[in-house]
């Protein structure tokens, strides 16, 4: 692969060890994908932050990153932690496990990274522009900058993150060349989407269906970032797809030829998806968030709580600049009253329910409702608010 000189220096350990380091790990990814360069990138995000994903091997490799003095070069995110790193008591976190997230908040603060855990940095003012290069790890954040800004990203890994935040740098391959964003499936949809949950549905659906091809979607009419945000968070749980285009949605979706193929999608498709996900009827947790609310959402729940008080504990998941505009309205404190705790930094996924005795949990996100099943070993409800609270 070419490198310039500063890069080459950066290799020769000129700038020290935890820059070499990185160096070498993108070098390394370059060689595999075949990269012929380098490019500069403008931002980072950093997934594989919870104690819960990584455990202590991942905390001290983040620690040795952070003691040889490395800083990241380019402004540089992290993605939800395992716990809100103010309110973890009030979640129930165990304190062994507080102590552990908080040496990889430190040791990623250390390195110049903002310590904004959340994974819709595009939500709260890290929003890169249309055909800007970036090197992003959260796969949700990924659909969505690629997709819905026209930025351009590969699904980075948390290392391969790092390092592309240390170096400023990340190989040219992938979704950073024009013509490897091309769609090569069509879904036609019939069907009437309402709401956050059908956009998830669809990409889940999607998903499954799509052979981690590229797809181009029509038959939508129109869509909120927020149900962008969700389809593309469905697409990539259940199939690692890292963008999409939306026919008269997404900026890209009259760059490149409508693929042949088209794959009919009605209700029917959605809701078989809801069907099968679904394991529980009963919830200790009603857990809403997946990707991280906004504040208009917040507000829709705020509104919609204060009439229809749940029977069942609620989490409200987001980002800390959201909780704190909250905070400040008086609204979180109002919420905790009806059983309703806003948790920052964090969500139902990268937290350690199942330490915290949680057996079965309610979901209106099937990116939430992937992992809960397989990761945290969860039963499940998928569905709208009304139907799991
Ligand atoms: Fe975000 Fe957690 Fe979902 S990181 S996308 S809320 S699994």
């Amino acid at each position: 692969m070419y490198l310039t000189k500063e890069e080459e220096r950066m290799l020769n350990g000129e700038y020290g060890k935890g820059v070499e380091k990185a160096m070498r790990i993108l070098v390394t990814l370059g060689d595999i994908y075949n990269a012929e360069k380098m490019i500069p990138i403008s931002s980072a995000q950093i997934s594989g932050i919870s104690y819960k994903s990584i455990g202590d091997a991942g905390t001290e490799f983040l620690e040795d990153f952070a003691n040889s003095g490395v800083k990241v070069r380019v402004t540089a995110t992290m993605n939800p932690a395992g716990m809100d790193l103010e309110d973890w008591k009030k979640m129930g976190i165990p304190e062994d496990f507080a102590k552990n997230q908080l040496r990889i908040i430190n040791a990623l603060t250390k390195m110049g990274v903002i310590p904004i855990p959340s994974c819709t940095p595009y939500f709260h003012g890290f929003y890169p522009r249309f055909n800007e290069h970036v090197a992003w790890a959260e796969s949700s954040a990924v659909a969505f900058v690629n997709s819905v800004i026209g930025a351009r990203t590969n699904r980075e890994g948390g290392p391969s993150a790092l390092a592309a935040a240390i170096t400023g740098r990340t190989p040219y391959y992938g979704l950073h060349i024009k013509e490897n964003r091309a769609p090569k499936v069509a879904f036609k949809v019939n069907t009437n989407l309402v709401g956050i949950l059908d956009f998830s549905l669809l990409g889940y659906f999607i998903g499954l269906t799509a052979k981690k091809e590229i797809p181009f979607i029509y038959g939508v009419k129109e869509a909120s970032a927020e149900e962008l945000r969700s389809l593309g968070a469905g697409m990539a749980s259940s199939g690692g797809i890292p963008m999409f285009h939306m026919d008269n949605i997404t900026p890209e979706s009259k760059d490149f030829e409508v693929p042949g193929e088209v794959i009919e999608v009605e209700s029917k498709e959605l809701e078989d998806v809801r069907e099968k996900i679904t394991t529980s009827e009963d919830v200790d947790l009603v857990a809403l968030g997946c990707p991280h609310l906004t504040i208009k959402e917040i507000m829709n729940y705020y509104n919609f709580f204060k009439n229809h008080p749940p029977k069942h504990k609620v989490w409200l998941c987001t980002s800390r600049p959201v909780k704190e505009f909250f905070k400040n309205q008086g609204i979180v404190i109002e919420l905790e009253k009806l059983n309703v705790l806003v948790v920052a930094d964090t969500c139902m996924v990268v937290a350690p329910l199942e330490e915290m005795g949680i057996k079965s949990i309610g979901l209106d996100s099937t990116k939430a409702a992937h992992y809960s099943r397989n990761l945290s070993k969860l039963k499940v409800k998928l569905g709208k608010l009304e139907e799991i609270i």
